[in-house]
């Protein structure tokens, strides 16, 4: 069995003082929480100093990438060691919109889930297949995601420990389109038994997260498929009652 979780992708969003006051929103809501899900927000880096020092008690807070290298002459790089520096335990890695906007490639994002490895943050390493793959069927959309996977191969099993994957279609992303909740957990199955099967040496039990337009309504049917561990969630992280929702649908 896995880890549980919920995690918040918060993009682009939010002023750290609006930042602030829905964290602090979702602290109150989860008052008492006696559920399974560790919960995590990712916020833009901006914010992780002013929202680590709320201290609000069962929310772990990450950002949404990281530089490859360790320190140095890197305008506008923000590093694992500074991340985990503000407060962040968790780092989302290979997210569809730095693979299209900033044309991420697997070696790139190798080498930023080696110095998140490092600093000891738990990676959330994002896979998923575009429109046109999905239209022609699972296999083909399973071949892409394999493929998305294959550079995890070279990390080592100490590293494997703080892995989580999330299989977000693209087409799925933001456009209010979920995937099935029997398709989200066919392909979160087959992630699984990737990682079992191909991490050196093999690692059992590394969660795989769904994402893509998962929201309040759907996340009990999808979190109740056998491959899902959880969320990552994009638009229904920025209202804390549809976010608290989405961690009690466990
Ligand atoms: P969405 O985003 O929930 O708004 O579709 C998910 C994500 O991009 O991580």
């Amino acid at each position: 069995m896995s880890r549980k979780i919920v995690a918040g992708n918060w993009k682009m969003n939010t002023t750290p003082t609006e930042g602030s006051a829905l964290l602090r929103a979702i602290g109150e809501g989860l008052k008492g929480y006696k559920g399974p899900a560790e919960v995590a927000v990712c916020a833009p880096f901006t914010h992780l100093g002013l929202l680590s020092a709320r201290n609000v008690a069962g929310i772990a807070l990450g950002a949404q990438d990281c530089s490859r290298h360790a320190r140095g002459a890197y305008t506008g790089e923000v590093s694992a060691e500074m991340i985990k520096a503000c407060g962040g335990r968790y780092v989302i890695i290979g997210h569809s919109e730095r693979r299209m906007y900033h044309k991420e490639d697997s070696a790139q994002l190798l080498g930023k889930i080696e110095q998140a490895l490092a600093h000891e943050l738990s990676v959330i390493f994002c896979v998923g297949e575009p429109e046109n793959v999905r239209a022609s069927g699972e296999e083909p959309a399973w071949h892409y995601v394999e493929g998305q996977l294959a550079p995890l191969q070279a990390l080592s099993d100490r590293l494997s420990a703080h892995l989580i994957v999330a299989y977000e279609p693209i087409w799925a992303i933001g456009t209010g389109r979920t995937a099935s909740a029997e398709d989200a957990g066919s392909m979160c199955s087959r992630v699984a038994k990737w990682l079992t099967r191909h991490m050196n040496p093999p690692a059992d039990g590394i969660p795989v997260l769904y994402g893509g337009s998962c929201n309040a309504a759907n996340a009990k049917e999808l979190f109740a498929q056998p491959g899902i561990s959880g969320g990552l969630i994009g638009g229904a992280s920025l209202k804390a009652d549809d976010f608290l929702a989405i961690i009690n649908a466990f």
